[in-house]
């Protein structure tokens, strides 16, 4: 396994690799690696030939400089993880790198950025299209892998490669939980004792959530999910939404057409924790 800090390092080995016609499968990562990120990493290794896993904490997609400031950095385990992994690649540039000038690019997702996510933190999905379009431009990837737990993000990464004609099959990955449920996240390195152990409530309650789709409306089923998580008391959720899976658009019946998600975005202290659950069609 090779570290790259520069673009250009990383490209010289990758034009080699393409020369040689080798596949590339790309794993974008803020880094603080959990198994999650593994599961990525392995399905990257068992799809291509070459794997670049990138290690950056990307200013732009923070709304809230106490979240930029908080979050977790460790190279040095995070390399540890990888080399026994099917990584061959860790790129792991300085913000100088990515940033030589400010990006002022502003992309339009439409309705896809208008909720959840894009409606709670106002210009994360700008600030997550900036770097991977950045990122992808560097790597040139055959395929890049995405954990579905940031179901929302998943949504408008496929957007923005059809908007920018990316040639780049983009691969969703299964979420990845801790034995309790709680889906696996960087940000839960960060829980106090008394949040983590609360914190598995949140997948309990969705899985309540999929038990009670069809006895319940969804507005209903939206209510007894924040109920459950707020009663609490250490938990506060911040939204709660059953949105249908390809428009993000909220559903009001369980009638309608095609798969729902149910996606949850929840504060455990000043921790902020997100989930989702698929409601089969
Ligand atoms: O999901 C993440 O970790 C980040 O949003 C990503 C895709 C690496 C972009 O910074």
């Amino acid at each position: 396994m090779e570290l790259f800090k520069t673009i250009s390092e990383l490209r010289q080995a990758l034009n080699a690799d393409k020369h040689n016609g080798l596949t590339i499968g790309f794993v974008p990562t803020m880094g603080a690696l959990h198994q999650g990120h593994l599961s990525l990493v392995n399905r990257a290794g068992s799809e291509n030939d070459r794997v670049v896993v990138s290690i950056f904490v990307n200013p732009t997609q923070f709304n809230d400089p106490n979240d930029l400031r908080n979050y977790p950095r460790r190279l040095d385990s995070d390399l540890a993880l990888l080399a026994d992994s099917p990584c061959d690649y860790v790129f792991a540039p300085a913000v100088e790198e990515i940033y030589p000038e400010p990006d002022n690019r502003k992309f339009d997702f439409g309705a896809l950025e208008l909720v959840m996510e894009g409606q709670f933190r106002p210009g994360h999905f700008n600030g997550v299209a900036q770097v991977v379009s950045k990122l992808f431009d560097v790597v040139k990837p055959d395929k890049a892998y995405f954990g579905l737990k940031d179901f929302q993000q998943y949504s408008i990464i496929k957007n923005m490669c059809s908007m920018l004609n990316l040639p780049i099959g983009i691969v969703a990955c299964d979420i990845v939980r801790e034995a309790d449920g709680l889906a696996m996240s960087s940000r839960n390195m960060l829980l106090t004792p008394e949040h983590r152990t609360i914190a598995p409530l949140i997948y309990k309650s969705l899985q309540i959530a999929l038990e009670e789709a069809g006895h319940f409306t969804p507005e209903e089923v939206k209510k007894h999910v924040k109920d459950r998580i707020n009663l609490s008391g250490l938990l506060r959720v911040e939204y709660f939404e059953i949105v249908d899976e390809l428009t993000l658009e909220a559903v009001s019946s369980w009638d309608q057409k095609g798969s729902k998600v149910g996606c949850i975005a929840v504060f455990a202290g000043k921790v902020r924790l997100i989930d989702n659950i698929i409601f089969a069609k």
